[in-house]
């Protein structure tokens, strides 16, 4: 058997399945004819050592800690690139050249208006309404107001779909935000760049303006930029799950969304601020804390540690660790949050349980004090995660649609319940 194929025996008889490498050498064998060469299928909760498809978008090496989109490391593009140059990147595989940037932001600004009628579904959520709910609510609304697009009619399409989402996104982010504080909503402009305009779209008010400073702009491009894809995630996938069933790119997107809000996966960055919120009015009893989060029988964890991928630091972590310092000390905060954070990191990445476990800062471990420092609250930490993965989902969900070997997403199961059996009335 030589090394471009696997060899599996069962009950005596030797099957062969391809090898497929990949550009960086990561290595898998398909199996897409197991069941039909074997009669067998393979059982993966949490698709841990599973594939779902190839892709050239994202590159992440959980051992060295690298992330790439389209193969640009990340530590690049937040020292050379906007968000919205990132976007591009993802979306269309290459930075934008002036003309391409010129259209792809003049599409970005004429589709930062929401449909006026939608904003009436504002003043119906209840007040205590969770902004990512709405956030998902209002995306798969859009197409009941917007021209659908799907994968049929995607093809010239992608490129105004794609920046009208994004920017739209953005307007409904920032209005849900105003209508939760009682505040009118403030409409974007035209003279502003998207994250300067997203700042004031959240900040000014009639009475109060708000004053846009470049430093925080500059921190915002940086949050975006790191968080904008991150290849086969629990969000992603559901949006190439749903995509594949040819939904609409807007209640695919809203999958995307939902899925994004868990405690486990986008939702950690909201919940590492209540993690150390916690500790700080328990009294800054860390050890108290980690205790609790190594403790098998106790359902806490140390939120914004850990990763599926990311065996040693995530590089996002580490490049948000800085900017952390670097934005408290130039607006003078002095959050004790992050002292906290500090300490917590500090203790854990020196306890055996963390370390045995491979268990390192991930990115919204020091997101949340970042956005807090700008002024976001908490319960927007989420859709800022949610503005910055939206160009990664519709990159994923086009290389689905696009893809030669584009199925619908239907896996198989090992059934253990009953076998067969009468009605038995009791
Ligand atoms: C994101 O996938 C992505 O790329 C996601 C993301 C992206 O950009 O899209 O990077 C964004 O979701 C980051 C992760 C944010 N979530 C959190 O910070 C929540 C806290 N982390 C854990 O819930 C956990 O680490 C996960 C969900 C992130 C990863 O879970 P895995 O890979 O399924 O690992 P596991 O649960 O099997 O844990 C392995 C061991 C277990 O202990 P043992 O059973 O071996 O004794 O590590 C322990 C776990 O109990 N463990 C933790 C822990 N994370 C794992 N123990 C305490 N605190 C933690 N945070």
């Amino acid at each position: 058997m030589n090394n471009d194929y696997a060899e599996l025996t069962i009950n005596g008889k030797s099957y062969a399945f391809p090898i497929v490498e990949g550009t960086e050498g990561e290595k898998a064998i398909d199996i897409s004819d197991l069941r039909k060469k074997t009669g067998y299928i393979t059982l993966d909760p949490g698709f841990v050592n599973t594939g779902s498809c190839k892709s050239e978008i994202t590159f992440i090496d959980g051992e060295k800690g690298i992330l790439r989109y389209r193969g640009i490391p990340i530590e690049d593009l937040v020292e050379e690139c906007s968000f919205v140059e990132t976007a591009f990147l993802l979306l269309h595989g290459k930075l934008p050249d002036q003309e391409e940037y010129k259209r792809f932001s003049d599409i970005l600004n004429e589709s930062s208006l929401l449909h006026e009628n939608m904003h009436l579904f504002f003043d119906r959520f209840p007040q205590s309404s969770h902004p990512m709910h709405i956030l998902s609510t209002m995306i798969n609304a859009l197409s009941t107001f917007y021209r659908h697009v799907d994968s049929e009619s995607v093809e010239g399409d992608i490129f105004k779909s794609s920046a009208f989402l994004i920017s739209v996104f953005r307007t409904i982010a920032a209005f849900s935000y105003k209508k939760s504080i009682g505040e009118p909503i403030v409409y974007p402009r035209h003279d502003l760049p998207f994250c300067a305009n997203f700042l004031n779209m959240m900040f000014d008010s009639p009475v109060k303006p708000y004053v846009i400073r470049d430093q925080i702009v500059s921190v915002l491009n940086k949050l975006l930029i790191i968080h904008a894809d991150h290849e086969q995630n629990c969000s992603t996938t559901a949006v190439r799950v749903i995509g594949s069933a040819q939904v609409n790119l807007y209640a695919t997107i809203s999958a995307g969304v939902n899925a994004l809000s868990g405690p486990l996966h986008g939702g950690a960055n909201q919940a590492v601020i209540d993690m150390l919120m916690q500790i700080k009015n328990g009294g800054k009893d860390i050890s108290k804390f980690i205790d609790k989060a190594k403790d098998k029988d106790d359902s806490c964890k140390l939120m914004g540690f850990g990763h599926r991928v990311y065996k040693s630091f995530d590089p996002r972590a580490k490049i948000l660790k800085e900017e952390c310092h670097k934005l408290l000390n130039i607006i003078g905060v002095n959050d004790d949050l992050l002292e906290i954070a500090l300490k917590l990191e500090e203790i854990a990445l020196k306890d055996d349980y963390f370390i045995s476990r491979n268990l390192y800062p991930n990115v919204d471990f020091y997101s949340g004090i970042i956005y807090k420092a700008i002024g976001i609250p908490v319960n927007m930490f989420t859709v800022m995660f949610a503005i910055a993965r939206l160009p990664g989902w519709i990159a994923h969900w086009k290389e689905m649609v696009d893809s030669e070997d584009r199925k619908i997403a239907r896996p198989r199961q090992i059934y253990v319940g009953y076998t067969k059996r009468p009605i038995l009335r009791d």
